[in-house]
């Protein structure tokens, strides 16, 4: 499916990813892209560019309502399921955030089903895999759950209730879809809804004011940080190539030490404060020890998808889009 000329829905579009992806969808020539949001958690400011493009239609709704959905996906040539509840939101409203993951997500199949459309590209986790250990962990791993916080088991199952209302889906009503289990997720237009890219803005922060890096723990629980603007190369590719029904991993496959996430900021800023340790109570944390070795092997020989980013350049450009902001 070329994306020249088509309509595309992006539920959840003032996302950190809608907004990237929205950029992506209208470089490669899409018709109309749609952004439904409830604002719930977004912020207007994340998609203010984009409006200027006539191609680009705000709708405000709700993924709860289905008449709301039903509506946006008229005529569209493909859904997005982007609209989700991270971790922390998910852990300050739990009785809302379970309920968007799941129902929501299941409204907008059913209205992807009713009004035609032909595939949804649906934001799944690494959260999925939990706790399990593997030599690399792929699609095919099977998930531990058990020894997960509450709240990170809450949130990773409620990504693989998403990838089986996908499947279902499309064995009962044809529906195409891919789930792209994303990494860790940075980048220009951050928000603080992120743990792990909470980590590399807090960095920032602290030592632009002068202060310390703060690392919890020992520095080396790992994390595979993937900027942004790959993640929505990854999800045009889902929707556009001829493959569909598949779970891929959108990672980089790099594992990266919270003690190096420090040592790339301060390099990035040119600075040479030394780290300072603390014990870890951080209140909301995501899975991951000290490996994690994600693979990419399936989303490269499905969409031919393939990460461009560097740790590096990504903390450039989100160090660049930083400095640009009002303080
Ligand atoms: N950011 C990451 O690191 C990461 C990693 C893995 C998976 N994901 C998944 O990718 C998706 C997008 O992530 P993000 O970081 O861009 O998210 P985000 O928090 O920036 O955006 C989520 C958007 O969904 C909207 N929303 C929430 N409930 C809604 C509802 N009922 N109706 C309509 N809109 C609603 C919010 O207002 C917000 O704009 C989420 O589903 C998330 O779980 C993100």
């Amino acid at each position: 499916m070329t994306v020249a000329g088509r309509t595309y829905l992006i539920t959840g579009g003032a996302s950190l990813i809608g907004s990237h992806l929205a950029d992506a969808l209208l470089e490669a020539g899409a018709g109309e892209v749609r952004l439904l949001d409830s604002f719930v958690l977004g912020a207007p400011d994340t998609i203010a560019h984009l409006l200027e493009d006539r191609r680009v239609r705000l709708i405000r709704g709700d993924i709860l309502r289905l008449g709301e959905v039903l509506e946006a996906a008229q005529g569209a040539d493909g859904i997005f399921a982007l609209a989700g509840f991270l971790t922390i939101p998910m852990h300050a409203n739990p009785a809302l955030g379970v309920q968007v993951n799941t129902v929501g997500l299941l409204n907008t199949l059913e209205a992807a089903r009713f009004a035609g459309v032909r595939r949804v590209v649906f934001s799944s986790s690494v959260a999925a895999y939990g706790d399990a250990q593997a030599e690399t962990l792929a699609e095919d791993t099977p998930p531990v759950i058990a020894s997960l916080s509450p709240i990170s088991a809450v949130y990773g199952v409620s990504k693989l209730f998403g990838e089986c209302l996908c499947r279902l889906y499309a064995q009962k009503h044809g529906l195409e879809f891919n789930a792209l289990r994303f990494s860790s997720v940075y980048g220009e237009r951050q928000h603080a809804r992120a743990v792990n890219a909470n980590f590399i803005a807090e960095t920032y922060e602290r030592i632009r004011r002068g202060e310390r890096p703060v690392i919890v723990g020992d520095g080396r629980e790992v994390h595979d940080y993937i900027h942004v603007s790959d993640v929505a190369r990854g999800c045009l590719a889902a929707m556009s190539g001829a493959e569909h029904g598949h779970v891929l991993n959108l990672a980089t496959g790099v594992d990266t030490s919270l003690a190096e996430v420090v040592q790339a900021v301060l390099r990035a800023c040119g600075a040479t404060l030394q780290p300072e340790y603390r014990p870890d109570t951080r209140p909301v944390r995501s899975a991951g020890g000290n490996r994690l070795c994600f693979s990419r092997a399936r989303a490269e020989a499905v969409i031919g998808w393939t990460p461009r980013v560097s740790l590096e350049e990504g903390i450039r450009r989100y160090i660049a889009w930083r400095e640009a902001r009002p303080r």
